[in-house]
């Protein structure tokens, strides 16, 4: 028979870096969403195993590309210090969040944005999180609903979004994907941690310093005559990151 635990237990487990099965945590999900959890939503150990991270690195804040029901960012929260915003398409995905958000009252540190990356600007943060997001694009069958745009060229758009939102970012960002977001890590990011004993492969990189593509695009930033200039400080970039 499976053990049921009450919501306090799941959060007081979490918070001692215990943890509980997902079925124990999925119980709190809208019962459509709980059915299509091992599918789409990252499993606790892993969301457990990234808080560890977050606190190793002393990271403070972290946007999921594509949050869905929020399972990620709650965890997080109840597993570590850091603070959380999910980005995600979907409307009634946000408010399922935000209704799962309040239950684990981790509200103070965790907020969802309505929007869809490369539509809207994301929002900022220290680290972005990416668990597969546009692979439903791909993989039509397992789609959750019909009400955005999904198909190859939503997924090229999506994917070219996600690396330019990588790109633009200031030094010292982070990048954390569970089995990938499809496209390749810019230059410049160096892998610091890597778990390859998840069912998918858990990643963190540290924007270490400018890929080559970084420079070439705030060149023509740099009043003329541009000979001979210094290289514009770190804040052009993230003015640039922050107009994108
Ligand atoms: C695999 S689920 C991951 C959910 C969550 N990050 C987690 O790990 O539990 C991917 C989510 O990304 C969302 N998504 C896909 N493309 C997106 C985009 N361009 N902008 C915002 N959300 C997107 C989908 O609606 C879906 O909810």
């Amino acid at each position: 028979m499976l053990e049921v635990f009450s919501l306090e237990d799941i959060a007081v487990a979490l918070r001692a870096q215990r943890c509980p099965a997902d079925h124990a945590f999925d119980r709190f999900l809208p019962e459509e969403l709980r059915a299509v959890s091992a599918e789409h939503w990252t499993p606790l150990h892993v969301a457990v195993r990234a808080a560890g991270w977050l606190e190793e690195f002393d990271i403070h804040s972290v946007v999921d590309v594509g949050a869905g029901v929020g399972k990620f960012c709650v965890i997080g929260a109840l597993a570590g210090r850091c603070r959380f915003v999910g980005f995600e398409q979907r409307g009634w995905l946000v408010d399922a969040a935000r209704t799962l958000a309040q239950a684990f009252r981790v509200g103070e540190r965790v907020a969802f944005v309505h929007g869809a990356l490369g539509e809207v600007p994301s929002p900022l943060g220290e680290a972005y999180y990416f668990f597969n997001p546009f692979g439903e694009n791909l993989y039509f069958d397992g789609h959750i609903d019909d009400d955005v745009e999904l198909g190859d060229e939503r997924y090229v758009r999506d994917v070219d979004a996600a690396q330019e939102l990588l790109r633009y970012a200031p030094v010292g960002t982070y990048a954390l994907t569970y089995n990938g977001f499809g496209g390749t890590i810019p230059a410049g990011y160096r892998q610091v941690r890597v778990d390859r004993t998840l069912a998918c492969e858990l990643c963190l990189w540290r924007k270490t310093s400018l890929g080559a593509r970084d420079m070439a695009q705030i060149e023509p930033q740099r009043p003329a005559p541009v000979h001979d200039q210094p290289c514009p400080p770190v804040d052009a970039l993230r003015l640039l990151h922050e107009s994108a």
